[in-house]
């Protein structure tokens, strides 16, 4: 009897003792989780088994699965059915060689390892968005880091070495804790050149800022050769133009990613610009995050609710990435509207894509015309504006979606400009008995030759001829260091 009260209180504190520690386990859920990790951890694996259904969610990013626009079928942009005609606007660049289309963040190591763009001068800033190992690289290699011809002979093997993960989860996660944070210091330098201390952003601001610190455009800062975002007067197409106007203003300063090789013009390589296209559109505007649309709830085989760890196109699952909010919509029906978005987009992306290229050539013929070097300047400045204009659209990933109506704007201002070069350049050849017509069909001629080659790393070579030979640069190149 006595041993039976025994039992009975015993199993009293037993089950009050139970419940207690599930309350806390709830408010350590919340509040400040401990995964007796190392603060310094920096490969997936050591995550998995703490975290086995997000793991398992991001492991899914090897999956590839093409949408009509997007998708992540590692394919060249210069397919007959994308942009063929690229090896002529970056002529002179090695993205005229190889461009593949992005796929998921596991393959960020198998892509970089793979394309030809990178050889023995890549700089060690090229795996900035690629490995969690890079706070640590930068951290203990200080300015050597981002040097030319480190990528290969040092920051490749150290990061192997390390045992880092392609794109992980401390990329995005305190793994001590798995508070969301940035990693980055380039994106943390640029917002607090801009009076943003990321240090006190809300959990909203997180769920982008943790994207941001890749998805976005970026430079070489010229000595030191650090990646650097030009986000001090905007992000917008034409503040971020004129931060790069005040760079090259000092003759010392960044002055371009590359000459072209058909016009001569100092051009801008706009680099996955996706948080700033997204930032000028609607959804940002509302409050929607990344994460929202591209981090959607995913019901794992257990029933468990988590967010999506893979990262792809959202309209592969549109029923929980847009219709959370626009629930009053027929998901078919809002598919249609966004695919409408993009077609409408990506005529207008071509367009000024025929305008910016043919741009090109005209100048060409100025040179080889012998016009005055004034006159091809004054062309080649159009030509430069029209491209990055271009290229801040062409260069982001959402075929348009991420801001539809800024697209349209950007893209008729692009037009302008190359259209302008083409007037400038047509006004002069013109003095000079240049036959337009047959400007024209030679034009048509080698933008055929760039087709017809079927091997993509060689297509650039079909861009230039003897009617169009490939340029020294008219204006003076980055002074020398
Ligand atoms: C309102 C929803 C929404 C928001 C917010 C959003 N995206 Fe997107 N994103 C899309 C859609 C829709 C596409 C187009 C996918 C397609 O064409 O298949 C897309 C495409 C992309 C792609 C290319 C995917 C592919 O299939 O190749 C990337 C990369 C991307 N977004 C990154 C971002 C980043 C980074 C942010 C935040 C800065 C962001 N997105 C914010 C909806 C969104
Ligand atoms: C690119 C950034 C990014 C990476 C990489 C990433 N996460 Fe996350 N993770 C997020 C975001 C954003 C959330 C949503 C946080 C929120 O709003 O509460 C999240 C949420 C979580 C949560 C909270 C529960 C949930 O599902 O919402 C866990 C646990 C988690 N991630 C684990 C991982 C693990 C494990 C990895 C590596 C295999 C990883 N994450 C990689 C961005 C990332
Ligand atoms: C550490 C850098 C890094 C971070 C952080 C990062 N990404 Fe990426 N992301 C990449 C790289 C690099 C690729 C291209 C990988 C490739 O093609 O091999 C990519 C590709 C993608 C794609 C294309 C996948 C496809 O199916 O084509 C999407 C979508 C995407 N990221 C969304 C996001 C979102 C949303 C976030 C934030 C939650 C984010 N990324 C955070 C570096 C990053
Ligand atoms: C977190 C909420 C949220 C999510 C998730 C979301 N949207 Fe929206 N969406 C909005 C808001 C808010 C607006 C602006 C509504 C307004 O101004 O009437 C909007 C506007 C739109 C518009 C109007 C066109 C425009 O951009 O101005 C379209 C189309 C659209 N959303 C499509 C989508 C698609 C497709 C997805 C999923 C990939 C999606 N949305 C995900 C909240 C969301």
């Amino acid at each position: 009897m006595r041993n039976l009260k025994l039992l009975l209180i015993a199993l009293v504190l037993i089950i009050i003792t139970f419940s207690l520690s599930a309350c806390n386990d709830k408010e350590q859920d919340a509040k400040n989780l401990t995964t007796g990790l190392k603060a310094t951890e920096i490969n997936n694996e050591a995550f998995k088994k703490l975290f086995p259904l997000q793991y398992k969610s991001y492991m899914s990013n090897m999956e590839m699965e093409d949408t009509t626009y997007g998708g992540s079928e590692p394919r060249s942009k210069f397919s007959d059915d994308k942009e063929p005609l690229l090896p002529i606007l970056f002529n002179g660049y090695p993205f005229a060689t190889d461009y593949n289309e992005d796929r998921g963040h596991t393959y960020a190591m198998v892509d970089i390892e793979r394309t030809l763009r990178v050889t023995d001068k890549t700089a060690g800033g090229c795996l900035s968005c690629k490995s969690t190992v890079v706070p640590q690289l930068i951290a203990d290699m200080g300015e050597h880091y981002w040097k030319a011809g480190s990528f290969k002979s040092e920051v490749l093997p150290k990061a192997k070495a390390a045992g880092h993960s392609a794109v992980g989860c401390s990329d995005c996660h305190n793994p001590v804790n798995m508070d969301l944070r940035v990693t980055r210091p380039m994106f943390i330098d640029a917002m607090k050149e801009k009076g943003i201390d990321v240090a006190h952003a809300t959990k909203n601001e997180m769920r982008t800022y943790v994207c941001a610190q890749c998805h976005s455009e970026y430079f070489f800062k010229a000595e030191t050769n650090v990646v650097t975002f030009p986000w001090k007067d905007g992000l917008s197409a034409e503040a971020m133009y004129g931060y790069y106007d005040k760079e090259r203003a000092n003759p010392t300063s960044f002055q371009k990613d590359y000459i072209s090789n058909i016009s001569g013009a100092p051009i801008l390589k706009a680099q996955h610009p996706d948080y700033e296209n997204y930032t000028q559109g609607t959804h940002a505007k509302a409050g929607v995050s990344c994460a929202d649309c591209h981090m959607q709830y995913e019901r794992m085989d257990n029933g468990k609710k988590i967010s999506s760890h893979q990262w792809t196109s959202p309209l592969k699952s549109m029923d929980t990435s847009c219709g959370t909010c626009h629930s009053s919509r027929d998901m078919k029906d809002l598919e249609k509207q966004v695919q409408g978005i993009q077609k409408t987009y990506k005529e207008a992306l071509d367009h000024a894509e025929e305008i910016s290229m043919n741009a090109h050539y005209y100048v060409n013929k100025m040179i080889t015309s012998g016009v005055d070097t004034a006159k091809v300047k004054e062309a080649q400045e159009q030509i430069r504006l029209g491209q990055w204009l271009w290229d801040y659209n062409a260069a982001e990933n959402s075929t348009g979606f991420h801001n539809p109506q800024g697209a349209m704007d950007t893209l008729m201002k692009s037009a302008n400009a190359s259209n302008k070069a083409i007037q400038i350049a047509t006004e002069e050849l013109v003095k000079k008995g240049v036959n337009i017509s047959e400007l024209k069909a030679e034009i048509e001629k080698a933008k055929n030759a760039v087709i017809t080659e079927k091997d993509t790393t060689k297509k650039k070579n079909s861009a230039v001829n003897a009617y169009f030979p490939g340029q020294q640069p008219v204006v003076p190149a980055t002074p020398a260091k």
